[in-house]
């Protein structure tokens, strides 16, 4: 199983509270509605193995795990997710759409945590070989705003969430330094447009990029 059948890898990317699980399941829906086999899941988790090291990641003081394990926490969670999740659901021609994936890890740990690129390039290497995401939808958002939402949603228990502001305008800058990257693959939307609209950019963006036409 490597993930190479017949079905689409599409991924969405961002800081707090930028509007992905939304977004997910609204593209799930428009897809499912053309006809397509999706399959939704996430990141740190999308298979049991995965959503308990999510648990080691997500709780517990901000300066838990050092910048590198933290990283490695997220890529054996991945491995994981792929070789149980995504690939087997590639190479049964569906489409598999993803809540955060590896640029999550370059944006938190390279860029946030200080960690570097390179790291956080050779984990990739090692764990994904060369498999990416066909598409790469990044919704961008101002910190304080971001944050706002999360806050207001779940009271900002998630251990990312307590960082403070200048790592995540480091994680921001991230994020839109891999598309500069890699334009090809991803592309930037303004999540501070009202959930339609993003909806529709998303929906424009896959009909565009991997020409399916999605209603
Ligand atoms: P979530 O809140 O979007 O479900 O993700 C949990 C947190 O994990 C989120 O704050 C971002 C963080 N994260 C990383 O730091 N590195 C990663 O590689 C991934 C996938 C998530």
């Amino acid at each position: 199983m490597t993930g190479t059948g017949r079905g689409r890898f599409i991924t969405l990317e961002g800081g707090e509270g930028a509007g992905k699980s939304t977004q997910v399941r609204l593209l799930a829906d428009a897809l499912a509605a053309c006809g397509v086999a999706v399959v939704t899941t996430r990141e740190p988790g999308g298979s049991p193995g995965a959503e308990e090291i999510r648990r080691l990641l997500v709780s517990g003081d901000t300066g838990r795990w050092g910048g590198l394990t933290e990283a490695l926490l997220h890529t054996a969670a991945r491995r994981d997710h792929l070789e149980r999740t995504v690939w087997p659901a590639l190479d049964a021609g569906r489409w598999v759409l993803c809540d955060r994936f590896a640029d999550s890890t370059m944006a938190y740990q390279g860029y946030g945590l200080g960690l570097g690129r390179e790291p956080v390039e050779a984990l990739q290497r090692v764990a994904l070989g060369g498999f990416r995401p066909d598409l790469t939808v990044i919704l961008d958002l101002a910190v304080e705003q971001g944050l706002t939402r999360t806050h207001a949603r779940r009271g900002g228990e998630d251990r990312y969430e307590r960082m403070d502001l200048a790592f995540h305008e480091r994680l921001r800058e991230g994020f839109r330094d891999i598309a500069r990257r890699e334009p090809e693959r991803c592309v930037v939307i303004d999540a501070a447009h009202p959930v339609e609209a993003v909806q529709a950019a998303i929906l424009d963006a896959v009909t565009r990029r991997l020409g399916v036409g999605v209603p």
